[in-house]
């Protein structure tokens, strides 16, 4: 009898120190936190650029917030894009209005429509890089008689392949401050065509004319207004680079102000 009485007095203890259970309590919350919740709402089909408290970033900025360029990495951007558009998209073979063989070689997205043209980590199963390397000058590209790339080229796209293929860039300190407050032509112009555009308009191959490798091709454009007009992809002009992406926004801005200083030869 006396056990059973202690029993029930152990189930009730029981019971009742679970109900007096206090509910987990967060405690309150990081005033941050909520912030970003708030403003942040987590949703990865967002891809405008957004800072710490949610506002958009004025996509001029973008690039001074990439990572500084690591000397170890093979980046797409200024790596392999520009030995692409220099070797292997010259009028007539894979630039968007011949695309030999099906293949753009002007952009990253063009490059991957095709699995097999590059394959991440496998230099073997990358046709790209198999052609490349082609020791049967007929079999090779770029085909004779143009000149096969050089080492350090076939080095460096390899080892871009190796890494994963990726499309890649990186701040490399120069000419991405977007300060456009005193535009020097060496220093902040040139230095965007020498990376966009005189693959295909240098001095030997200015396509429509147009020659940026120095100041006097570059500034008669200027003038024109056609230089931002086809930058800024405007409508009823052409879109350049031809084929590729469009240009970051900071070097629009650059070449936009350029302009409006005049045109300046500094
Ligand atoms: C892949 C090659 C390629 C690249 C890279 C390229 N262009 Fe062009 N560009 C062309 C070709 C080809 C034409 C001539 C098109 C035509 O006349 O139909 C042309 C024409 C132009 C014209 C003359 C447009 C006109 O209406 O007369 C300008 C200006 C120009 N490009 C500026 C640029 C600038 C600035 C860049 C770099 C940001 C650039 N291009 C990069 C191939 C290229």
């Amino acid at each position: 009898m006396r056990i059973s009485v202690y029993f029930v007095l152990i189930i009730l203890a029981f019971l009742w120190s679970c109900h007096s259970e206090i509910p987990f309590d967060p405690g309150p919350m990081d005033p941050d936190v909520i912030d970003t919740m708030l403003v942040n709402p987590v949703d990865t089909s967002m891809n405008t650029p957004q800072d710490s408290t949610g506002m958009p970033v004025d996509s001029s900025a973008i690039d001074s917030t990439l990572a500084p360029c690591d000397t170890s990495v093979i980046y797409f951007e200024s790596d392999i894009l520009p030995i692409l558009i220099g070797n292997c998209a010259n009028a007539g073979c894979h630039d968007p209005i011949s695309a030999q063989h099906e293949l753009v070689l002007t952009s990253y997205d063009a490059l991957k429509l095709h699995d097999d043209v590059i394959v991440p980590f496998d230099l073997d199963k990358s046709e790209l890089y198999e052609k490349i390397t082609e020791d049967k000058v007929s079999d090779r590209m770029p085909p004779a008689p143009n000149e096969a790339l050089t080492q350090d080229q076939i080095v460096k796209i390899g080892k871009w392949i190796l890494q994963g293929a990726q499309n890649n860039s990186c701040n490399d300190g120069s000419n991405h401050s977007c300060d456009t407050a005193i535009i020097s032509f060496a220093n902040d112009v040139k230095p965007i065509f020498d990376t966009y555009c005189i693959t295909c308009h240098g001095s030997s191959n200015a396509n429509g004319g147009v020659s940026l490798i120095s100041y006097n091709g570059a500034s008669s454009v200027a003038k024109t207004g056609k230089l931002l007009g086809v930058v800024k992809w405007t409508d009823g002009f052409l879109m350049m680079p031809l084929g590729g992406n469009q240009i970051p926004d900071c070097d629009i801005n650059t070449l936009s102000a350029w302009i409006n200083q005049g045109v300046t030869n500094n």
